[in-house]
């Protein structure tokens, strides 16, 4: 299973790399906006100097023609960067032609199953299937996991589900025992993954064991 980390902020991104398990970075166009990146090229190339491992850079064009211009221009920074594509239908046309040419594509703004079929059978590396929002109306984020896990399984399609919108550790525990391929956290996630209280008391007591016996 991958940890990628969701989110444009570099210093979060470096310093979850630094714990030596993350495995890619997503962003979107809100995630920039909220760090306010003027030069998004240098910062793409920056994310990916931070990270060894896929970045998801995502076009804002809606036609196919502009999609696949902006999908070509972005690969060009850097050998990891994943074109992140929506689930629209000109984004389907996109990704076909570019996967078509063995570039990377992320499927995103994924919230039902057959959306995930689709972008699988256009050829997308992953899809991601956004839980969070679901649950925000109501829905079970965690059944389209299931779901598209079981379609993909059915038909041995190679197309990694990415799970996208996690909001804490239990999605993260959930999409582990759905069998998802990779888990997008913000940087609170991440580091909730290695907390429990339990750890810590436990070790502010062998800490003062130690010290006792010490004398
Ligand atoms: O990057 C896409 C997705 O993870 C967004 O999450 O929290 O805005 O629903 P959220």
């Amino acid at each position: 299973m991958k940890f990628f980390i969701d989110t444009a902020n570099l210093d979060e991104i470096r310093e979850a790399a630094a714990m030596g398990v993350l495995d890619g970075v997503t962003t979107n166009p809100s995630l920039m906006a909220k760090v306010g990146v003027s030069n998004v090229t240098e910062h793409y190339r920056k994310i990916c100097e931070a990270v060894d491992g896929d970045v998801s850079a995502e076009v804002i064009s809606t036609d196919v023609d502009g999609m696949i211009k902006e999908g070509l221009e972005l690969i060009k920074i850097h050998e990891n960067i994943t074109v992140k594509i929506p689930m629209i239908k000109d984004g389907v046309k996109a990704i076909k032609a570019l996967a078509s040419e063995g570039i990377k594509i992320n499927c995103t703004l994924i919230f039902n199953p057959i959306q995930a079929l689709v972008a699988a059978k256009a050829g997308a590396k992953y899809v991601s299937p956004f839980i969070g929002r679901l649950d925000d109306i109501g829905q079970d984020g965690m059944e389209l996991i299931h779901d598209i896990r079981l379609i993909f399984d059915n038909y041995g399609m190679e197309t990694q589900i990415l799970a996208a919108s996690v909001r804490h550790n239990q999605h993260l525990l959930s999409c582990a025992k759905a069998g998802a391929d990779v888990v997008t956290m913000p940087f609170n996630v991440i580091e909730s993954m290695i907390k429990h209280p339990l750890t810590d008391s436990g070790l502010a007591k062998f800490l003062a064991d130690h010290k006792k016996s010490m004398g």
